[in-house]
């Protein structure tokens, strides 16, 4: 097959989506795919020509320690497009587009509904599912209607009182619509909520206010339709946030997660359930905390296209189920076609 690997793009992730992109690329490649790589976001410079697709297999990233500056990049390119000049002509060229993008347009569902209207097959969920998933405050209503637990929360609009009362604490101060912990701050004091919430504002005119739940991290992913083991997430100090997700030696990982059989079990069928009430397609990570004081899996939220490096989570649980990083990104790539046909 010609696959066009989309990562990069206008978002805080960004990096994280480089990295995954360029190691799905090259491991396509292996399995024997000729792939382009495309920076979603700036003009795609190669030649559109079949010729755009190599078989090499020599793609790389490195991610930063910080999120990339998205002021300084949107400087850089000319137009203000989401979508680079010459990028969709290149999905045009290929068999499948493997979606390696992580937030914003990638992962809301805008970028999906630009190919279904070309008709060009893409990984993961539909665009409607995508938008459902990706606004925090959308998929909690709907984790609500269908009894999915989820943490008490109210949304605050940039400009507007608040329409409940002070804040309770402990909370965590969250954008509606971001990924990789950009901009979520865990807020046990007085003192510390303003600070949260001009750090959350940066990214987002809408945010979430969710109790804190005290508790074991989980997350599991789904592929095709079946749950893979969990991991657990364990922060060596401070919570799961963005440089604790990214940089190695800072989260401990442990899967299949150390959980007696009847709660693995119950936990998989939760997040099957999530995955379902959200409509998601071939694959998806949803991310949980135990509830300490309960024994409930309270569910944050949905990953519509969770990091793919093979040492993100859903590799390594794939991993866990036998399943290796080639043989899960293939399997990915060839689901395109069977849930979009
Ligand atoms: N209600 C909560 N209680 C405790 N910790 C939370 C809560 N919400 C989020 N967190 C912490 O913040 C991290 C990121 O939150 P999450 O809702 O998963 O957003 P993101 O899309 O940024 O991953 C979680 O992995 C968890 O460590
Ligand atoms: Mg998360």
């Amino acid at each position: 097959m010609k696959i066009t690997v989309l990562a990069g793009g206008y978002s805080p992730e960004r990096d994280v989506s480089l990295l995954s992109g360029a190691l799905i690329a090259n491991s396509l490649c292996r399995s024997g795919h000729r792939v382009a790589l495309a920076d979603v976001f700036f003009p795609y410079r190669g030649v559109l020509t079949d010729e755009a697709f190599t078989s090499d297999g020599n793609f790389m990233h490195t991610i930063p320690p910080v999120p990339p500056d998205l002021k300084g990049l949107r400087a850089e390119v000319p137009g203000n497009a989401l979508i680079g000049e010459g990028v969709l002509a290149l999905c045009r060229l290929s068999d499948v587009v493997f979606l390696a993008l992580h937030g914003g347009m990638g992962e809301d569902g805008r970028i999906q509904a630009v190919l279904s209207s070309m008709g060009i097959p893409y990984t993961g969920s539909s665009f409607s599912a995508c938008l459902t998933a990706m606004d925090k405050s959308l998929s909690k209503l709907i984790f609500r209607a269908h009894g999915i637990p989820t943490a008490a929360f109210s949304l605050l609009k940039k400009g507007e009182k608040p329409k409940e009362g002070p804040i309770p604490l402990p909370c965590v101060v969250k954008p509606c619509s971001c990924g990789s912990s950009v901009g979520v701050s865990i807020v046990d004091t007085e003192a510390e909520l303003e600070t949260a919430l001009d750090a959350a504002w940066k990214y987002e005119d809408k945010l979430l206010v969710e109790d804190k739940i005290e508790g074991r991290e989980f997350s599991v992913g789904i592929l095709g339709r079946r749950a893979l083991p969990a991991i657990e997430i364990r922060p060596k100090n401070g919570f799961y946030d963005y440089e604790r997700k990214y940089q190695s030696g800072m989260t401990e990982e442990i899967c299949p997660a150390p959980l007696p059989q009847d709660e693995a079990e119950r936990l998989g069928a939760l997040a099957l359930k999530v995955h379902r009430v959200l409509g998601l397609g071939s694959y998806s990570r949803i991310d949980f905390i135990r509830e300490e004081k309960t024994g409930k899996f309270i569910c944050l939220e949905a990953n519509t296209l969770p990091g793919m490096t093979p040492m993100s989570l859903l590799p390594q649980e794939a991993a866990a189920a036998g399943i290796g990083y080639d043989e899960l990104c293939l399997a990915v790539a060839e689901m395109a076609f069977k849930d979009k046909a």
